[in-house]
């Protein structure tokens, strides 16, 4: 026997369950990015790699993103992320496109990570971007969108929290604690694994960056002081605009948020669960300079991302996954035999051209078993048509959580089936 082969590690296979699933993530995103009055676009799955050494960071580019040399030699990648390719096809119509953009996108991603519990090397991300408005204010919308998301999904405050900080004030902080310019880049990373490093690890590692035990004090006392916005003109904006967008619920300041993707200029945010036991849900922030930098003229940007895993991991351990239908199946017509076949399948033809969802048998096959398939592919009626029905033109019909049972006559049929399933 040929053994089956494998799927390439890290893909997903969509089996209808998963793919219905998919399609209600992808109808709330749809739901929100439009109340917001966001549009949707696409971009190609393949980019040239170049795109993101732009300004991705070298983790991305060389680690995690898969590459090849396509027919011509030119060398290709899966796109391991959306936003240089939105930078690029912005660049493209700059003088077209009605600033500021408001746009949306959701499709499949794919990075050469280690698989893990909310992490494969296939993803789907919604992406969610609004390119030309400079002020705090655009930041605030962006946030309140991730808030509005996790109310549609039924994800409370208590469960779930975007946490926000500024780059730039925390470069300016830095500075004013005396550490070196050459030393802020990687001390950046560093804050950026804080959570992931022991206390012991934590003082190491800043210590192996050069910076003395009194610096490590007041880097540890920045890291946390929760007030620290205050005073800073744009996050004192941004959270009022949080508030009268009726998003504060969900959202605080968190110094030691950094986020890896090297084109954030200002503002970042992630969301995480409060129980802290998955991965960040989303991450985003303001990249000001990534237009210019794949070509186009410079214009300011901000936007997050939000994957389908740990989403739905949450909402799965929450008990907050819609309960979703298992096919489209609304009526099931069952077939007699052969001498009935064209008859039954005229009753199919019917009901479709009244809009009735129909799956029917095919080919003969016991009545019982019928029922059975009818059960599991969740048709909500069954229609039967039997040598008894067809010599007085009537039909049977069969409820199937019930079992309730029934027949009319042809020409009341589509009432009676539009009666039943309504009921
Ligand atoms: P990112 O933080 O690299 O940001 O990814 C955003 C989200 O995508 C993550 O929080 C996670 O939900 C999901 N994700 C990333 N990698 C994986 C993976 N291997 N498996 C499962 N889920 C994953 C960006 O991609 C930025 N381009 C977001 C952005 C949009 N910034 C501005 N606009």
């Amino acid at each position: 026997m040929t053994a089956t082969i494998r799927p390439v590690k890290g893909t997903r296979d969509y089996y209808p369950e998963d793919m219905a699933l998919r399609a209600w993530l992808y109808d709330q995103m749809r739901h929100v990015s439009e109340l917001f009055g966001y549009q949707e676009y696409q971009a190609p799955i393949l980019e040239p790699i170049g795109l993101y050494a732009a300004k991705s960071g070298d983790e991305l580019v060389e680690k995690q993103s898969y590459v090849f040399e396509d027919r011509g030699g030119d060398r290709i990648t899966l796109r391991p992320e959306l936003t240089p390719s939105l930078a690029r096809m912005v660049a493209q119509r700059q003088n077209q496109l009605a600033f500021p953009l408001r746009w949306w996108s959701f499709g499949p991603f794919w990075r050469y990570e280690r698989p893990q519990k909310g992490r494969t090397r296939e993803f789907f991300q919604w992406n969610i971007d609004l390119i030309g408005d400079p002020s705090p204010e655009a930041e605030a919308e962006i946030v309140a969108i991730a808030a509005a998301f996790f109310k549609q999904v039924g994800l409370r405050s208590d469960e779930v929290q975007i946490r926000v900080n500024d780059r730039r004030l925390l470069a300016k902080e830095l500075e004013s604690i005396g550490i070196p310019e050459q030393a802020r880049t990687p001390l950046l990373g560093l804050i950026d694994r804080k959570d992931k490093l022991s206390p012991e690890a934590w003082i190491l590692q800043t210590k192996d960056i050069g910076l003395a035990n009194a610096q490590i004090d007041s880097l540890n006392e920045l890291l946390a002081n929760k007030e620290l916005w205050r005073g800073s003109e744009s996050l004192e904006r941004f959270f009022q605009a949080i508030e009268a967008f009726g998003a504060s619920e969900y959202v605080v300041f968190e110094p030691s948020i950094i986020r890896g993707l090297q084109y954030y200029t200002g503002t970042v945010f992630e969301a995480w669960d409060t129980a802290g036991e998955f991965r960040a849900l989303f991450g985003g922030g303001r990249y000001d300079n990534l237009v210019s930098d794949v070509g186009g003229k410079p214009v300011e940007a901000v936007g997050f991302a939000v994957g389908d895993l740990v989403i739905t991991l949450l909402l799965q351990s929450l008990g907050r996954l819609p309960e979703l239908a298992k096919s489209p199946t609304d009526v099931f017509v069952t077939l007699f035999d052969v001498s009935l076949r064209d008859k039954s399948f005229a009753i199919m033809n019917a009901l479709r051209e009244a809009g009735i969802r129909v799956a029917g048998q095919l080919t003969s096959e016991k009545l019982g078993k019928q029922f059975k398939y009818a059960d599991r592919i969740g048709a909500k009626l069954a229609v039967i048509l039997g040598p008894d029905e067809a010599a007085k033109g009537k039909v049977g019909f069969k409820v199937l959580a019930t079992g309730e049972q029934g027949e009319c006559t042809e020409s009341e049929m589509i009432a009676k089936v539009r009666q039943l399933l309504e009921a």
